[in-house]
């Protein structure tokens, strides 16, 4: 279907760019911060590289994310690239358990910038907050990365279709 913003309302644009999206797929995420002392950990897929210069991320956080004050009070993050045996994890930090109980799945290790980090992730990259900007019902978070863990084979963890599944070859 092809809907044009002039002529149609943005409920029902807002319908049909959801259901495309449920066709890009995305690696899943699990953002976490910390701020006097609380850990907050939440899962995610609006998430992107920004720049290698410097080396940056961005985050898209919904503003009723109970991580958004730490965030919006200025808390540094890490962005945890899950591997695709990590389901549990993703279920965990997005609802399944809340506030520190969604720690309880995986190894978490304190950062440099004390933002946890899950000790066997696909990848983990400790950012520096940056910048901030709210649109919406979100706030974008630019961070710099000063902490980057790698791991390989790639085999990420991959939602796709409001659903988890992994890579398969083309
Ligand atoms: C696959 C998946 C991706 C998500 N991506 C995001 C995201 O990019 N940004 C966001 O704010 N919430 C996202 N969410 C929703 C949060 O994980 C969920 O609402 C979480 O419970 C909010 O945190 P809170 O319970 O601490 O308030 C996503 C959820 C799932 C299952």
């Amino acid at each position: 279907m092809a809907l044009r913003q002039e002529e149609t309302p943005t409920n029902a644009i807002a319908a049909e760019l959801r259901k495309g999206l449920r066709s890009l797929a995305k690696a899943v995420v699990v953002i976490t911060t910390s701020k006097g002392g609380q850990r907050f950990a939440m899962t995610a897929t609006a998430v992107s590289e920004l720049s290698m210069d410097p080396p940056s991320m961005l985050i898209c956080v919904n503003k009723s994310a109970s991580m958004h004050p730490a965030l919006a009070d200025g808390a540094d993050f890490c962005i945890n690239i899950l591997k695709g045996e990590q389901g549990d994890i993703a279920a965990c930090c997005s609802g399944k358990a809340s506030g520190d109980a969604r720690f309880s799945e995986g190894e978490w290790l304190k950062s440099s910038l004390g933002a946890p980090y899950l000790a066997d992730a696909q990848a983990a990259f400790v950012c520096r907050q940056a910048s901030h900007a709210t649109y919406g019902t979100h706030s974008v978070f630019i961070g710099e990365v000063v902490e980057a863990h790698t791991s390989t084979p790639y085999d990420p963890l991959v939602y796709i279709d409001g659903r988890y599944t992994r890579v398969q070859p083309a």
